[in-house]
């Protein structure tokens, strides 16, 4: 682990990076932040490098993989057809948590695509991953720098806990600032669909390009999702997560009702509503009246419910607006789409 006190003072991190491009460049694979988790980083050019970060995760293999870059120029190594809507993206979203999927050129290895004619390239907004893929001259490909399934890392501490042992290092620049991942956009279709929410809002992209559309697997509300061989659970914490659509007295109601039966529960809060009320462990996850800080904390509050004993949580459901559609799917995929809805 490579800890980096000041994110800001390049001079002072760059024998950190230096050790990390390294590896890197060997071909081994190496976590670092990112403004929205920890990425697992490896050369996207090198199929043998690429397939230690699916095993290092458990991820399947047919679960492709962003490609980080850190400057524009080499985008157009990696992907080709490139519309102008996706330019206007890039100057105002980039460096930023927004992914765009784009026509792959064939310079990444088959195994970040997954065997897709599109490749999925971002430029992160974060001081340290910029200067570590700058100083390697390598598009990296990085998905979370967790294990498959677990809630994303925002600290090195959460990727030491599922990774250690597994990959070649960790560089530590602090908590990530977003909190959920980047917003990921297909690039390739006439009228470009959000395949999955995150960073970058939808109404913020539409601001820039007009009318994008959502994938309908993501607005889907019931319970099953609609592509076959879909995880149901992602993100998820050790115990059953079940999302309440409902007032505070409600969910209180069904955490007294558990109790009763003698199960151990834990509440997912927020600031706001935290001392309203009583079960085994009360997490509060950032304040509701801004949504930006329960999207920073969520994935750490996933995680803090399995340092507990608890069996069963609920969690508090927030509108789907804004930040808040990336926090609503991934908690409904930690749900495993369970949720109650109050009569
Ligand atoms: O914020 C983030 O995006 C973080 C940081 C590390 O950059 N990365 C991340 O990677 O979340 P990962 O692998 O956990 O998620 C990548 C997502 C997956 O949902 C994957 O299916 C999708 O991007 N994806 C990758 N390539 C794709 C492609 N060619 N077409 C469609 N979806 C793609
Ligand atoms: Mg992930």
């Amino acid at each position: 682990i490579w800890v980096v006190d000041n994110i800001e003072d390049k001079s002072q991190f760059y024998p950190q990076i230096s050790q990390a491009a390294e590896l890197l460049r060997a071909n081994e694979i190496v976590a670092f932040p990112t403004e929205t988790v920890y990425g697992l980083g490896a050369n996207a050019t090198d199929t043998a490098a690429v397939e230690k970060i699916f095993m290092a995760k458990g991820r399947p293999s047919d679960n492709p993989l962003i490609v980080h870059i850190a400057q524009l120029q080499q985008l157009e190594e990696i992907a080709t057809d490139i519309p102008a809507f996706a330019y206007k993206l890039m100057e105002r979203f980039w460096p930023g948590p927004l992914t765009l999927v784009l026509k792959t050129k064939g310079k990444i290895s088959e195994k970040v695509t997954a065997g897709l004619p599109t490749v999925a390239v971002r430029m992160p907004n974060h001081p340290v991953a910029l200067a570590l893929i700058q100083e390697c001259r390598l598009p990296i490909a990085a998905p979370s720098a967790n294990l498959s399934g677990r809630p994303s890392p925002t600290t090195a501490k959460h990727v030491y806990d599922d990774l250690n042992g597994r990959i070649a290092g960790i560089v530590d620049g602090g908590e990530t600032g977003v909190g959920v991942e980047s917003t990921v956009l297909d690039c390739t279709e006439e009228i470009p669909v959000i395949l999955r929410p995150g960073g970058v809002t939808k109404e913020e992209i539409e601001q820039v390009i007009g009318k994008v559309r959502i994938d309908a697997a993501l607005e889907d509300k019931t319970a099953t999702p609609k592509s076959p061989g879909m995880k149901y659970t992602h993100y998820a914490p050790k115990s059953p997560v079940i999302i309440i659509e409902g007032s505070r007295t409600f969910l209180q109601h069904l955490v007294d009702e558990q109790r009763k039966n003698g199960m151990k529960v834990g509440i997912l809060t927020t600031e706001e509503n935290k001392d309203f009320y009583q079960a085994d462990v009360v997490l509060p996850c950032g304040r509701r009246e801004d949504l930006h800080t329960v999207a920073a904390h969520l994935y750490q509050v996933l995680r803090h419910f399995d340092e507990t004993d608890v069996e069963l949580i609920y969690s508090e459901s927030f509108p789907v607006e804004g930040i808040g559609s990336a926090i609503m799917n991934r908690l409904k995929k930690a749900a495993g789409y369970q949720v109650i809805r109050e009569k």
